[in-house]
Parts: structure tokens; C-alpha cells; sequence
């Protein structure tokens, strides 16, 4: 029995064999609660004692209850935290650190893979263009499967891309870009398919907001996106609000991740307790329906699939931690990912920025000379306190925001590491490295602003609008 028992065991994913102990567990505590007889409480317990014991097998950590396997947990709000970790998730980012979060640490903590020059390398040599500035900076720094994803497009099998926006309000900062820039470059040198999914029922379950007002967002922001420069005949954006009710193909891979996900497993990934509303607690499904080709059969010709490649910030993982666990069991390949670091507040590396306190970045809204405030006033500055020390001593560019922002912004690699050795040996000042930046953010932002203002109602609603896109499948 126990060999019978162990091969069955063999097939379960960690999360699996995390259920069961859990179930287990809960039995055995049944029965002593109705005083069963003692060789069926120990039969029970020598049974949860080998499931305990295949768990630490396969996973390589104790059980302990309510806290699923390492790397399917999020860190949430200190109870799996040690001391001195940094905590992310798709709500807070929070660090001690003024340089941000230790993502090397991050990376072994979520079990994802460096974004290693090799890997940048392939990427080069598959799509023929140099490497975009964010992958050569390490602005996206870690994966899940890129390499697969590389071998299959390799051998001439298409893929396609997937991100998305929680529309939590109409003011969309720079930070909000980022995945976006990175994706619209990955879109254009890989020429595949892109669905962008707006998640205005997840905006509407979490905020105080009416669904209409968080639908009406979708589309404000769906005009920022569209700005980045998407193709049209290449990209689908969607709100859930309206999409979902349209799909008997998106909402069967609802249902069949719903049926693969405890509540359970939905606690210890992303923290929800007994008094959270039903709806966010099986909302993850929705964030991952779109990872599963068959979700969109007007772009796919009903393809079951086709693999997807999943840009993002780093705290949705969890997400697709959770959807990549679900995908075989439902006979789906697993999503690829490729993860981007936060980008920081004005005020510094320690937190994500907010969209609620305008100081907190720069605005896809703000003018010329409300850039320039901003970042003469709020950015944290890793310049010393007089000007004789700073020509000393020099300044600090791993703490200094506004070279943080130029590592976003600024193309130019041999113009960035001029300014990064002029600014550390102390001979640029932090007003003259403020002003680089104000002259880079300035015409970037108009620019934006420009493209935004020709994308009307009736190009947002092509985007949207479910339909085939410019690829044969
Ligand atoms: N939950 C994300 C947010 O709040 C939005 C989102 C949905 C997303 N699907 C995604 C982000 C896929 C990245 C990739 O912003």
C-alpha cells in the first residue's frame, strides 16, 4: 500500500500534496474529536505522517499548516516573512533598503530564474535586434520558461503576449508604462499576437468604486495603452466587465481553474481570510483565464495550445505562480514570464509608487513645468549635503532616484554612464543630474501626450472589440 500510495503521490504538484496533508490532517483531527476507534485514528496517522514526509520530499520544506510550499507563497503582511525580508505582493512592495528591494534574493525566495546575459544573448540572436534597454539594464530581471519559449519560436512556433492593468483610477503615472514599452518591443520584434486584459472587476472588488466608474477607467486607460504604439491588427485589449460576459470560451477556463483551486491554496497564496468577499477570492482565475489560448478562439482559431508569454512587475506572480501550478491539470501548457523590478517613488527605492499622491511620480498628465517642480522638489537625491562635500566625496547613484529614473528613460547607454561616473566622482552636482532628467521626461511625456490625444473613442473600441487578429493559426 504504501508503494501504491507513493507513486500516486509522485504525480501531485506540491500544492496538491499540500491539499492532501492539509485534508489529512483535518480528518485526523475529526476522528479523535468523534472518539473513533484508536486504529483508525492510527491508520489516519500514520497515513498523515507519509504525506508529511512525501511533502518534505518533494518540496524540500516542512509542512506547516495554512502555509502552502515556499515558492507558491506570497509574503503577506508579515506571516511568512522573516525579519529582515523585503515584502511584495500584488498590493504592497515595502523594503528597509534604500536601494529597493534585494531582487536576487527575491528571485531564490520565488523560485524564478535570472535574467542572465546568456539569455539576453539568445534573444538577440533569435529576433536579430539588440536588446532592448530594459533588458540590457536589468529593469526586467527575472523568468519563468523564457528559454522554452525561445526553442519553440526558434523551431518556428508562435507564441503569444500577454499583460494587463488593474484600471484603479484615471491618472496613469510613467511607472505604469513600463511593462507596456517592454511589451510593445517584444511584440514588435517577435511579430505575435497580444491581448492586454483590463481588470476593472478586480479594481471594482477592491476599491470603493462603482462598476460602472471602474469600467469607465478601463477605457481611459485602454488610450494611455494604446499611446505606447500597439498595433492594431495585432492586439486585443479587453475589460473584464465586458468581455467576460461574451466568452463561453474565457469563462470555461474560469470554471476549470476554479475547480483546480482551493480556498485553502488561495490563503496561503495571496492572504485572503474568512471575512474577504467571495469575489476576490476567486478572482485569480479570472487573472489567469487569459494565459490559456483558448480563452480568445477568434484569435486563435480555437486553438488549445498555443504557449503564452506573460510580461509583468514582479508582485503578480503570485498569480501566475498559481496558474502555471493549474495549467497542466487542466491540460494547458504553463505560461512563460517575464518579471520587471518596481519602479520607485520620487521620494525613493523603499516603496511602488502610489497613484493617490500626485508627488508620488510623474504623471502621463502632468506639464512641462509640473515635471520640472516635481523633480527639483521630490526626487530623493543621493548628493551630499553641501557642495564641498559632494565635489569630495561624490554622489550615490544607487540611492538616487533621479538616476533611477534615467535607467528607465534614457537610451542612451554611453550618455548614462558618463553622467553615472561624473555624478559618483562628485563632479556633476544633483541640480545638474535633476535637469538631465527634466530634459529627458519633458519631451517624453508631451510626446505621450500627443499620441493620446489621437486615439478616440471609436480606435479604442476597434481595440476592443473582439475579432481575428492579423495572424493565421
Ligand atoms: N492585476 C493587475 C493590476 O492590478 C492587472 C493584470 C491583469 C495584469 N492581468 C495581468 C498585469 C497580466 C500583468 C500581467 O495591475
Amino acid at each position: 500500500m504504501a508503494d501504491s500510495l507513493n507513486c500516486d503521490l509522485k504525480s501531485l504538484s506540491p500544492l496538491q500534496l499540500f491539499e492532501r496533508v492539509t485534508e489529512q490532517g483535518e480528518k485526523v483531527r475529526a476522528l479523535k474529536a468523534g472518539k473513533a476507534p484508536k486504529d483508525e485514528i492510527d491508520a489516519a496517522v500514520r497515513m498523515l505522517l507519509s504525506l508529511k514526509l512525501s511533502y518534505k520530499t518533494t518540496t524540500g520544506q516542512d509542512y506547516q499548516a495554512g502555509l502552502p510550499p515556499k515558492d507558491l507563497v506570497l509574503i503577506n503582511n508579515g506571516t511568512t516573512k522573516e525579519e529582515d525580508e523585503d515584502l511584495v505582493d500584488p498590493w504592497n512592495v515595502q523594503t528597509s533598503n534604500a536601494k529597493g528591494v534585494d531582487y536576487d534574493k527575491l528571485i531564490v525566495r520565488f523560485g524564478s530564474s535570472k535574467i542572465d546575459t546568456d539569455l539576453i544573448n539568445r534573444i538577440e540572436r533569435a529576433t536579430g535586434q539588440k536588446p532592448h534597454h530594459f533588458l540590457r539594464r536589468g529593469i526586467f530581471f527575472s523568468h519563468r520558461d523564457m528559454d522554452q519559449i525561445l526553442d519553440a519560436y526558434e523551431n518556428k512556433k508562435s507564441f503569444y503576449l500577454y499583460t494587463g492593468r488593474g484600471p484603479s483610477s484615471q491618472a496613469m503615472h510613467v511607472g505604469h508604462l513600463i511593462p507596456f514599452m517592454f511589451t510593445k518591443w517584444l511584440q514588435e520584434v517577435f511579430d505575435v499576437p497580444l491581448v492586454i486584459q483590463l481588470t476593472d472587476d478586480e479594481k471594482y472588488l477592491w476599491k470603493d468604486m462603482t462598476v460602472e466608474k471602474a469600467y469607465e477607467y478601463a477605457k481611459e486607460n485602454a488610450k494611455d495603452i494604446i499611446a505606447c504604439g500597439f498595433d492594431i491588427n495585432k492586439t486585443f485589449i479587453f475589460s473584464d466587465l465586458d468581455y467576460l460576459g461574451t466568452s463561453p470560451g474565457f469563462y470555461k477556463n474560469i470554471v476549470k481553474v476554479q475547480k483546480h483551486v482551493t480556498f485553502n491554496q488561495v490563503k496561503g497564496i495571496f492572504g485572503f481570510t474568512d471575512s474577504d468577499c467571495i469575489g476576490k477570492i476567486s478572482f485569480p482565475a479570472i487573472q489567469a483565464a487569459p494565459s490559456f489560448s483558448s480563452s480568445f478562439p477568434q484569435i486563435f482559431n480555437g486553438k488549445e495550445s498555443i504557449q503564452c508569454l506573460i510580461p509583468c512587475a514582479i508582485d503578480q506572480d503570485p498569480y501566475f505562480r498559481m496558474t502555471r501550478d493549474v495549467a497542466p491539470r487542466i491540460g494547458q501548457p504553463k505560461p512563460a514570464l517575464l518579471h520587471s523590478v518596481f519602479f520607485p517613488a520620487l521620494q525613493g527605492a523603499q516603496t511602488k509608487m502610489s497613484a493617490s499622491d500626485p508627488n508620488s511620480s510623474i504623471f502621463l498628465t502632468d506639464t512641462p513645468k509640473q515635471i520640472k517642480t516635481k523633480i527639483n522638489k521630490h526626487a530623493f537625491s543621493g548628493g551630499r549635503d553641501t557642495i564641498e562635500e559632494h565635489r569630495k566625496y561624490g554622489g550615490n547613484c544607487d540611492v538616487d532616484v533621479s538616476f533611477m529614473y534615467l535607467t528607465f528613460f534614457l537610451e542612451d547607454d554611453d550618455r548614462l554612464e558618463q553622467l553615472k561616473q561624473a555624478y559618483t566622482s562628485g563632479e556633476l552636482l544633483t541640480g545638474e543630474l535633476k535637469k538631465v532628467l527634466i530634459e529627458t521626461m519633458q519631451p517624453l511625456i508631451a510626446a505621450h501626450q500627443e499620441r493620446r490625444k489621437q486615439v478616440t473613442d471609436e480606435v479604442v473600441k476597434q481595440f476592443m472589440t473582439p475579432r481575428k487578429l492579423a495572424f493565421e493559426f
